[in-house]
């Protein structure tokens, strides 16, 4: 049991509830389990629990204090070495200020600057736990990717019956066990990911623009996220939100979408294309809007630079995999680009196709490598196509 806790590091949160004497218990077994285990407690922790208990069982300094005598902050520090947090027990006011991203002491500053998963095990009076406040700021964290083990139930210290209770010690430290050994294939990875499509603008208030909605690849950049990797998403015009855990940059035009790129492409190990760009803008962008005038108005449209192309071109250990949408001769169009553009594999579709393409939560594909190799992917939601993909570009790197 709890093998997964070797030679990881551990920062344990202790918020001012009752149960914080079960904290101790945890940083013992923590402990026990091979982890290296930073404690920060909040000054209401400090009312039920000393700095000198878990620094006498766990042999290290206990940290309290944002404002501390080291020369770099503390809170970055704590953040950058943790391969998990775990606040137990988590008071309402502590979910209430993390949820709203209050950074007002060395707990809540520090979690901020987490990348790492966040574990977090409420425990108050049942009414404090049942609050809809207290409801809707749990869900709203989990929305954003932390594990909350839910309170056990029965008497609690204040003598009320009901849920609220902090969970025993050792179901804490096995809940976060199976979080630390969840599939985190892809930490220390860079991964950018492009997605939707960018437009031409012709005016102030008229563009030319395609279908893609985007779908596809924020799911891409979600599971990557997911896997633990660091993932910047390139964006097109989509209504999308920005997905949680992933550095997000708006773009709209082509040439946006380049530069975004270039610029985090160096230390990347992987790039996944499935924006649709737009391959060609305007001559002249008029600067005003344009006049009806006359039956016809003709656009003059000069080539956009091919962003792919030139990621093939200046790799050096990136994998690079490419998206083909196409209307007819799929398998031809999609080995003609592969080549050309240097990619490892291109994910071929047909967007004609019912189930697949621009809007739909499904589609149809094949990957298609450079070694000849295909897999069919039949109909299925994009998040799990994303999955596919990914498995791939895991055996490339
Ligand atoms: C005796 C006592 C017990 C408390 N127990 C809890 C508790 O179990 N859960 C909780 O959410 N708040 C509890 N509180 C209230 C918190 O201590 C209070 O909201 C405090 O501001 C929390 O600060 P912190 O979240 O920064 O640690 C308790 C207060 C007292 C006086």
């Amino acid at each position: 049991m709890s093998g997964g806790f070797k030679e990881k590091r551990i920062l344990l949160g202790v918020t001012g509830g009752i149960a914080a004497y079960k904290a101790i218990e945890v940083a013992s077994r923590l402990k026990k389990a091979g982890a290296l285990v930073d404690v920060v407690l909040t000054k209401g922790a400090e009312n039920f629990v000393t700095p000198l208990t878990f620094g006498e069982v766990l042999g290290r300094k206990v940290y309290t204090n944002l404002w501390n005598e080291e020369s770099e902050p503390i809170h970055i520090r704590l953040a950058e070495n943790a391969d998990m947090a775990i606040v137990a027990p988590a008071t309402a006011n502590f979910i209430a200020k993390a949820r709203l991203g209050i950074a007002d002491d060395l707990l809540t500053t520090t979690l901020l600057a987490i990348r790492t998963p966040i574990m977090i095990a409420p425990a108050m009076n049942t009414n404090m736990y049942e609050n809809p406040i207290t409801q809707k700021n749990i869900e709203e964290l989990k929305k954003r990717g932390a594990y909350i083990m839910p309170p056990a139930e029965g008497v609690l210290a204040c003598g009320a019956i009901g849920a609220g209770r902090l969970p025993e010690p050792v179901d804490i430290v096995n809940f976060a066990e199976n979080i630390l050994s969840q599939n985190l294939s892809l930490k220390g990875k860079k991964i950018i990911v492009t997605a939707a499509g960018t437009i031409a603008p012709i005016d102030p208030v008229r563009f030319i623009g395609n279908h893609s909605t985007g779908k596809m690849g924020f799911e891409i950049a979600k599971e990557a996220a997911k896997r633990g990797a660091d993932v910047v998403l390139v964006a097109g015009v989509t209504h999308l939100k920005n997905p949680d855990g992933v550095k997000t940059i708006r773009v709209n035009t082509t040439e946006e979408m380049r530069a975004a790129v270039l610029a985090e492409y160096d230390d990347a190990d992987a790039v996944i294309k499935s924006a649709a760009v737009a391959d060609y803008r305007l001559a002249e962008v008029a600067t005003e809007k344009i006049k009806k005038q006359g039956d016809e108005l003709t656009l003059k449209l000069v080539r956009n630079p091919d962003i792919l192309k030139e990621l093939g071109e200046k790799r050096k250990n990136q994998i690079l995999v490419g998206f083909a949408a196409e209307t007819n001769n799929l398998v031809e169009y999609a080995n003609k680009k592969l080549r050309e553009k240097n990619l490892d594999f291109i994910v071929a579709n047909n967007v004609k196709e019912e189930g697949a393409g621009f809007g739909t939560d499904t589609n149809i594909a094949k990957l298609i490598f450079k070694d000849g190799r295909e897999i069919d992917a039949p109909i299925m939601q994009k998040s799990e196509l994303a999955k596919i993909i990914l498995d791939e570009v895991e055996k490339l790197l």
